[in-house]
């Protein structure tokens, strides 16, 4: 027998079915809540409302699992590469051989932008922050390929949109930070791989003979992936969001890339390098900026720590931790502040603010360190997370689009001022 749910209100009893998904997590279905009783309910921050069904990313926050299409993130980072990971997302398996060939061919094909983008690009001052760069020049796209305008056309332009958007993303990203340089930008260099050109195109000067480290775009490689989806997060459910309006795939990217910037989601990377570097000129008194955490007339969050979902660990800050620690190694860095970090992780790991309220490091607690490592300069670090976010934003648009699902509308309780008559401004 299914099961249900009952609410008693004012003497009547109302009944909703209870749905189980495939990991046995169990929802009240409340589809018909208003319509029979009248009520609606409020959660502020959605912390415990489903927005929607998913099969793409399974979170168990409690016990730090985190899993992509049913695949471990601990496999998918060790073994397999970015472009796969994205075509997993979007397309729901593991690419066969020549399905990955043909993906990384159709992508590679794809890198280069229209040269009036430059024009748009041009006309940013010097020190726009790339964030709001890239985010502007992914909604451009929308004015170059009128017919993303329809999301309702067939499945080929929008999975060419897609790739477009693979394909051109890493291209703004570095343009952006050229732009930021006043250097010229560089064009993609479709003989290497993903990341590889990414990094050539951001690195390499006219004048100086520039060569990938392979050690530099592996580990890129292996940071998009733990980015790659986070399931119903603020930028994902933005991106649905605006998508269940019929905009176009690049209006919804842009508004994605728009909600990633803020320091309490994507912004926190950049936000944890500053707060290190405070603390390192401050002295390097880290239980002082614990401290400064813990007080609740001080606006200072540890950055770095905390997550919605994540009450245990983030598997990922796991991954990012021992990733941090190989990268700084091979490439010989040594970063002062890093020690930081780990002062700062061991000092609230064991102090009982923090344990009662279950607060870990989460993803952006090590990956701005890796970052700079690799020569990713502080502002720049958000736009990595949302070119790793990508292919997960793309994947819940076109479940959203392939599910029908009507227009996002969140309801609300009312408190403001009853009806009152009009005053004009002279008897006020
Ligand atoms: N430093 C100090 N106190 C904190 C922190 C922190 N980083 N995070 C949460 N708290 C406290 C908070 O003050 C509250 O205390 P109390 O119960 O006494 O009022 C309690 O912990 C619960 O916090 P909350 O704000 O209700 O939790 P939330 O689930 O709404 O917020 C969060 C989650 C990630 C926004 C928050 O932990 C935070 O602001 N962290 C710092 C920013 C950060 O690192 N963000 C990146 C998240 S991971 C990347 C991503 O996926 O976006």
């Amino acid at each position: 027998m299914s099961e249900s749910a009952k609410l008693s209100f004012k003497g009547q009893e109302f009944e909703f079915p209870v749905i189980t998904g495939t990991e046995n997590e169990s929802a009240i279905d409340i589809a018909k809540l208003r319509s029979e009783s009248g009520l609606i309910t409020l959660d502020p921050g959605y912390k415990n409302t489903g927005a929607t069904k998913s099969a793409i990313t399974f979170l168990d926050g409690e016990e730090g699992i985190l899993r992509y299409r049913g695949y471990r993130i601990e496999d998918l980072a060790e073994k397999s590469t970015f472009l796969e990971v994205s075509y997993l997302l979007i397309y729901g398996e593991l690419p066969t051989q020549s399905e990955y060939e043909n993906f990384s061919k159709e992508i590679t094909h794809h890198t280069l932008v229209h040269e009036d983008i430059k024009k748009i690009l041009e006309g940013f001052p010097s020190n726009a922050h790339p964030m709001g760069v890239l985010s502007s020049l992914i909604c451009a796209l929308t004015a170059f390929y009128p017919d993303s305008l329809n999301p309702n056309r067939n499945i080929e332009e929008v999975n060419l949109s897609i790739i477009r958007l693979i394909a051109k993303m890493p291209t703004f990203a570095a343009w952006a930070y050229k732009n930021e340089m006043g250097h010229p930008v560089n064009y993609p260099d479709n003989s290497l791989d993903y990341c590889s050109n990414f990094l050539k195109m951001m690195f390499a000067l006219p004048a100086e003979k520039y060569d990938v480290d392979p050690v530099v775009s592996s580990a890129l490689d292996k940071l998009l992936i733990l980015h790659a989806d986070h399931e119903q997060n603020c930028s994902t459910s933005t991106v649905r969001i605006v998508g269940s309006s019929q905009a176009s795939i690049y209006a919804s990217i842009s508004a994605g890339i728009n909600a990633l910037w803020g320091p309490l989601h994507g912004g926190a990377n950049q936000s944890v390098i500053e707060m290190l570097e405070a603390i390192k000129a401050d002295g390097g008194d880290a239980k002082k900026y614990l401290d400064k955490a813990k007080d609740k007339n001080d606006p200072f969050r540890l950055m770095g720590f905390g997550h919605r979902v994540y009450k245990n660990f983030d598997p990922r800050a796991k991954i990012i931790k021992k990733a941090a620690d190989d990268v700084l190694e091979k490439l010989g860095v040594n970063d002062p502040i890093l020690e930081i970090a780990k002062e700062l992780e061991f000092a609230a790991l064991n102090d009982q603010y923090f344990i009662d309220r279950q607060l870990y490091p989460n993803v952006d607690f090590y990956s701005g360190i890796i970052y700079r490592a690799l020569g990713i300069p502080t502002d720049m670090f958000t736009v990595m997370f949302a070119l790793g976010r990508l292919p997960g934003w793309i994947a819940q648009w076109k479940e959203m689009r392939e599910n029908n699902e009507p227009i996002g509308r969140p309801r609300q309780v009312y408190t403001g001022a009853n009806e009152r008559d009009y005053v004009s401004m002279n008897r006020r």
